[in-house]
């Protein structure tokens, strides 16, 4: 093959890639490449034209402006065409431009230019007849475009009547609509929630809200509209110069950014171009860059047109915010508070002005809602110094050797169980005070007023103590001696002796106090106080497993043995029976309970219905399924156990609890008893009894009390007893209850 076949047949490929991505951005609005890949794929059949001029075609994407219009809306023809601007990628290519303008206007001195934000969005034309709105129409393919006047009528923004009555009989506007920030992630919230199509960006969101048939939906849909610039004028004429003309569109009542500025030379425009690189942010819609154009409309005259684009402006872009990449891995990230977040390891790829190699993916809802799978092609998007985010998968480049991507069971930091609860969307590591992810935070916790109350002991503080490897978990704490303290910035002799002595006094705590310390997910103060309360001693917290605590009824435990029986494949380990499809109390709680109880679904299937289902032992107040899960899991981590040992061998302790003898442990809680009558033993030794397994003891019959224990002699209560249908027991019938005798 000659260089000129080469250069022909290479010419061709970017001609069929470039009028494939013309169709999905335009026509489809479904882009399947950011926008930065569609500009290089231009720039490089611009080049290879430029290059080998022989092999230009008429039908070139070169010599278009856009897509062709879709069939579904009414064709429009452009009194003047649509067109497009010239990019400058660099402030040497802006420097270019501006001595071009200035040789081809032999002008001596520097240029005035309208300097306004390229408004990311589609482009408009509004047609205006005697003040009126007649018409809106796309761009298309800058000849003739779609009629969209319905929907843009819905457009707050655009004014329906021009103000005043000095503007000329026909006035078409030219402008942008955009979708404001704020409107787009409310948007995309809702899309969600009804479980459609989520928009990769305002500018998609924008397109694909303008051109929807029905103008009810574009109505339902936050845009809005900004103008720059004029198409046809027909009656008479406008200003001499584009800043007036902006001026008198604003002063008729069409929006115009306020963004704009008049700038002179090229310094100026480098600064207002830095200037707007850095308000970018604060925008209510997005700019991808700057526009410059020449003030003076005599001079635009002038300088006149090339094939697609005026000689008098020029587009300066900001880096791309969005790029394609490849995602090699996905990492899992440990926060500060034990959130594990997913993170992909990108290919590096230059977005956003920076080469990123990472991508947060928020959560595993998130990775499966974008469908992010290991090999994956992804649009990446770094938006200011938003941490860069993957946005989109491209499904039709996904290899077949791609890979889902699993949530680990186990802390990459500190190998602790990872618990994600049903309805959570983030998952997070139980390794609490051992994980060195968590460590600082944990210490700053355990410090802090309402848990251990150390005083003296502040974050900052903290920080040093754990970054100088001087301790690794709280129990460390008590063994800092004053010296060492002393040793450490902002420390003197005196503040280190004034610790010591405060973590000598910290030592004697309580125990709600050592159990909010020890910062269990979702255990805050009521929750530890209600659980010391309850439990009585750290040791009965300690031993608490899931069947002390979460109920599966009879009625359940039935219908989940006939649903599992029903099944034909159920995995090996009763923890991954997991949430059921359509039994909505059978949730993952339920399957570790009974993974606690049955070792594998062999067992739990050959055992008896009933033996499903489970009475808890005690009642926490506050501590449901989801609390209960966190708690049994926290003290199972053979790291948390050891750090509450060390802590006990350093001396914490608190006064015993008196159990309440509303909630105490015991197979009898929630039970409430009356003892009337002559009994074989002083009714306070049974009542003693009967409170230390959980039971009320009251002194009156009531529709409340479920036991009458009666000896001989009974009297009025036992009859109440009978007429309230409350169960009697004799002294044997007790015994029998409470398994003894
Ligand atoms: S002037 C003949 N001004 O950028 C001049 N265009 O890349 C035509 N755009 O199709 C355009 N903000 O959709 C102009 N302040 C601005 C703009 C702007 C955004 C869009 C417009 C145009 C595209 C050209």
């Amino acid at each position: 093959m000659t260089t000129d076949q080469a250069a022909r047949a290479r010419a061709k490929r970017l001609r069929e890639q470039i009028e494939y991505h013309n169709h999905c951005y335009y026509t489809l609005d479904r882009p399947e490449i950011p926008d930065s890949e569609y500009d290089r794929l231009f720039r490089a059949l611009q080049d290879l034209e430029a290059q080998y001029p022989e092999i230009k075609t008429p039908d070139s994407p070169t010599q278009r402006v856009g897509g062709s219009p879709l069939a579904k809306f009414a064709e429009v023809r452009h009194g003047q065409p649509m067109l497009s601007l010239d990019n400058a990628l660099s402030a040497d290519a802006m420097a270019d431009f501006d001595r071009r303008v200035r040789e081809r206007l032999a002008r001596e001195g520097e240029v005035a230019y309208v300097a306004e934000p390229k408004l990311d969005g589609l482009a408009i034309g509004l047609r205006y007849a005697q003040g009126l709105l007649v018409q809106a129409a796309t761009r298309g393919d800058g000849l003739r475009g779609e009629d969209v006047t319905q929907n843009v009528r819905t457009i707050e923004s655009v004014p329906l009547r021009l103000s005043g009555d000095d503007w000329p009989p026909l006035l078409e506007v030219r402008g942008e609509i955009v979708m404001p920030h704020a409107g787009f992630e409310a948007l995309n919230a809702r899309q969600r929630e009804r479980g459609e199509k989520t928009f990769v960006n305002p500018r998609n969101a924008a397109a694909g809200s303008l051109r929807q048939l029905d103008p009810k939906i574009t109505a339902d849909r936050p845009l809005a509209f900004l103008c720059y610039g004029l198409g046809e004028v027909q009656g008479h004429p406008m200003g001499d110069t584009h800043s007036g003309n902006l001026q008198l569109l604003e002063a008729w009542g069409l929006p115009v950014s306020s963004e704009r500025a008049l700038v002179t030379g090229l310094e100026q425009c480098a600064s207002y171009f830095q200037t707007m690189a850095k308000r970018r942010e604060q925008l209510e819609y997005d700019i991808d860059g700057v526009v410059f154009k020449v003030d003076q409309i005599a001079d635009q005259q002038a300088l006149g047109y090339v094939a697609r684009a005026p000689r008098w402006a020029i587009a300066q872009k900001f880096p791309a915010q969005e790029e394609l990449t490849q995602v090699l891995a996905v990492e899992f990230q440990v926060g500060r508070t034990g959130a594990v977040t997913p993170v992909a390891r990108l290919e590096p790829v230059f977005v956003g002005g920076v080469t990123v190699s990472n991508a947060t993916l928020h959560n595993m809802d998130e990775v499966q809602r974008k469908d992010v799978h290991i090999g994956d092609t992804v649009f990446v998007r770094r938006a200011g110094d938003v941490i860069p985010e993957v946005v989109k998968v491209l499904l039709e480049r996904r290899p077949r050797t791609a890979q889902v991507v699993q949530l680990p069971t186990h802390c990459p930091v500190c190998d602790s169980e990872i618990i994600r609860l049903e309805g959570e969307a983030v998952a997070r590591c139980s390794g609490g005070l051992f994980c060195p992810a968590q460590r600082k935070e944990a210490i700053k916790h355990f410090a802090a007023r309402r848990a251990l109350d150390i005083e003296g002991l502040g974050d900052k503080l903290v920080e040093q103590l754990i970054e100088k490897a001087l301790i690794e978990n709280p129990a460390d704490l008590f063994g800092l001696s004053v010296e060492t303290l002393a040793g450490l910035e902002r420390m003197g002799e005196k503040s280190a002796s004034n610790l010591v002595a405060a973590l000598d006094q910290a030592r004697h705590t309580t125990l709600p106090r050592f159990l909010y310390a020890l910062g269990i997910l979702g255990i805050g103060e009521t929750i530890a106080a209600n659980v010391a309360e309850a439990c009585g001693t750290l040791e009965a917290v300690m031993d608490l497993r899931l069947s002390d605590l979460v109920e599966i009824k009879e009625s359940q435990a039935r219908r989940l043995h006939q649903l599992l029986s029903d099944e034909s494949e159920l995995p090996a380990q009763v923890e991954a029976l997991g949430p059921r499809d359509g039994v909505k109390w059978f949730n993952q709680v339920h399957a570790a309970l009974l993974a606690e109880r049955f070792a594998c679904t062999v067992d739990l299937l050959a055992a008896d219905p009933l033996k499903l289902a489970n009475t808890p032992r005690i009642k926490i107040e506050g501590v449901g399924d989801l609390l209960a899960e966190k708690l049994v899991t926290f003290f199972r981590q053979p790291h948390n156990r050891e750090v509450i040992a060390k802590l006990q061998a350093a001396g914490v302790d608190w006064p015993e609890v008196q159990p309440s003898t509303v909630s105490a442990p015991g197979p009898l809680v929630g039970k409430t008893f009356v003892l009337t009558g002559t009994l074989s033993e002083p009714r306070p030794a049974i009542k003693e009894r009967l409170q230390a397994l959980g039971a009320k003891v009251t002194g009156s019959v009531s529709s409340k009390t479920d036991y009458v224990v009666a000896g001989s002699d009974a009297g009025s209560k036992l009859a109440k007893a009978q007429a309230l249908e409350v169960e009697i027991l004799d002294e044997q019938g007790l015994a029998d209850l409470i398994g003894d005798g």
